[in-house]
């Protein structure tokens, strides 16, 4: 795409979320991301309740997943719902690209470096894999932003890793996230020792609709 031609469409603020998913999918028709194109049309969206509401589902327990778009196969668009104190473990992002706007409240995101192996026992860990065994210094913390709403972020994996929480114990949050491309299962980790396990990530509802529990239940035995 020319510099004219991605002018001519910067000129457009999205003014409903509709009109932000369409501008998504015409960005990521092109193989490649541009982050700062990205960044700039998420940041040009002024949240409004009424246009997601409808995907907005809470948990009491932890924070809610709630897909909205595939993005034509390319991207998961969703809609993060945070409880009041809610927060994500320290986790990375299968070398996808992680774009996250607030559209509620504000949320805390914390930023740590990658674990890294104790030095004293460096030679120790060879040949073992990263498992619990591993002898690894406590997690470092990078940064820490608390983003209001309208508040726009980026991270990949090669910036490190972060944590989301909802410090508010009065107001819940809610924000958007786009993955790209999408993935179903990332590393999470633990601050003290450093050491990682696998995580499924799911949702909790899609396109505004909770999965049907009758329907999730394995077939019974005859
Ligand atoms: C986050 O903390 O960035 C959200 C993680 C998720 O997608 O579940």
């Amino acid at each position: 795409m020319s510099s004219a031609s991605y002018q001519a469409e910067e000129l457009q603020d999205p003014s409903t979320l509709g009109d932000l998913i369409s501008s998504l999918r015409s960005i990521f028709d092109s193989d490649r991301v541009n982050i700062e194109e990205v960044g700039d049309l998420l940041k040009s969206y002024k949240s409004n309740p009424r246009d997601w509401k409808q995907f907005a589902k809470f948990d009491r327990f932890r924070y809610t997943r709630n897909l909205i778009d595939e993005g034509n196969g390319k991207y998961n668009l969703m809609l993060l719902c945070w409880g009041e104190g809610h927060g994500s473990a320290i986790h990375d992002h299968a070398d996808s690209h992680c774009f996250m706007k607030v559209m509620q409240g504000s949320l805390s995101e914390v930023r740590f470096s990658w674990p890294e192996k104790n030095s004293s026992s460096e030679g120790e860990s060879e040949g073992k894999s990263e498992d619990e065994t591993e002898d690894l210094k406590p997690m470092m913390e990078l940064s820490r932003n608390l983003l209001p709403t309208d508040g726009v972020c980026y991270i990949n994996d090669s910036m490190g890793l972060h944590r989301v929480e909802n410090t508010s114990y009065s107001d819940t949050a809610v924000s958007l996230h786009l993955y790209c491309p999408p993935f179903e299962e990332c590393s999470v980790f633990n601050q003290r020792t450093g050491h990682r396990s696998k995580a499924k990530v799911t949702f909790w509802s899609r396109y505004g609709n909770k999965p049907n529990v009758e329907e999730e239940r394995p077939p019974e035995d005859n």
